[in-house]
């Protein structure tokens, strides 16, 4: 059963791993789709996969650390389709590794301007188009990193467990206007953004994180999708201001 059809979906990030997952899945569910992200050579060739699944989707040049250009993101979704039904704001990278001491303030501000800021940017332009309409549903890609911490990843740390409190807070703000807000925390799934980080080429690394999750093994991409699916469409209707946990047990050690 298609359990977003006609709905449309606006994803950050959506030109690759969790976030073109969620957008391939929400297209086979019968979801316009609108991709925001930052174009690269990958860029045709994604949507074409996504178009397969359903031809209603558009993709929309967008750094999401940028206001004005979330604003525009979001705009474009709205002429576009006639509306807002669901967002996920998953767009995230990884960004350098380094201890405290040692992070440089760009290091830092890198990470917190698009995977905290980057998220606040858009659910601010989201909310300002469900408000409007009564209704809509926010899904934030947190991470298990938004609930412990992690040596050398204080940024990312960080922003995390900021995109938690966001969620929660505008879960609670927005509880009794008809607009759902809640998060995922996933494990560690085979994407790109661990091949960039080393997390893969590196036999070593790659079993210690395995090892770290009592599943002893990597999440899918496809994995993350499903849950996306349920807390995007009316399975999850009594549910706002939460984080879901699909980690293959690590957080419950
Ligand atoms: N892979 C994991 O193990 C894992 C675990 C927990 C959480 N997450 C989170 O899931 C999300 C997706 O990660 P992924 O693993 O699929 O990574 P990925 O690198 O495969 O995809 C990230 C996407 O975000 C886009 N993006 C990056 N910066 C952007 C910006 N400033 N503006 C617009 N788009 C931008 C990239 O172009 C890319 O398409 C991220 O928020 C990440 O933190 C990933």
């Amino acid at each position: 059963m298609k359990k977003l059809e006609n709905k449309t979906v606006f994803i950050t990030g959506g030109l690759s791993g969790i976030g073109k997952a969620c957008a391939l899945a929400a297209a086979q569910h019968g979801a316009n789709i609108a991709i925001a992200d930052r174009k690269s050579g990958d860029t045709d060739k994604a949507m074409e996969e996504i178009k397969k699944e359903n031809p209603k989707a558009i993709f929309i040049d967008c750094d999401v650390s940028v206001f004005a250009q979330v604003q525009a993101a979001v705009e474009k979704t709205v002429s576009t389709f006639g509306g807002l039904d669901v967002a996920l704001n998953n767009a995230g990278i990884g960004g350098e590794p380094a201890k405290v001491g040692d992070m440089t303030e760009l290091q830092w501000l890198n990470v917190i301007n698009v995977n905290l800021n980057g998220v606040f940017n858009c659910m601010k332009h989201e909310l300002t188009q469900m408000t409007k309409q009564k209704k809509g549903v926010i899904v934030n890609m947190a991470s298990i990193l938004g609930r412990v911490g992690f040596a050398t990843s204080a940024h990312y740390v960080a922003a995390k467990h900021g995109v938690i409190g966001l969620t929660q807070t505008a879960g609670l703000e927005y509880a009794a206007e008809g607009i759902r807000v809640n998060a995922i925390c996933p494990g560690f799934i085979d994407t790109p953004l661990l091949t960039k980080a080393g997390f893969i080429s590196h036999p070593e690394i790659k079993q210690h994180i395995v090892d770290m999750h009592p599943m002893k093994r990597f999440g899918k991409d496809s994995e993350i999708a499903n849950g996306f699916i349920f807390l995007a469409c009316d399975d999850s209707s009594f549910m706002t201001g939460t984080a879901v946990e699909i980690d293959g047990g690590f957080l419950a050690q």
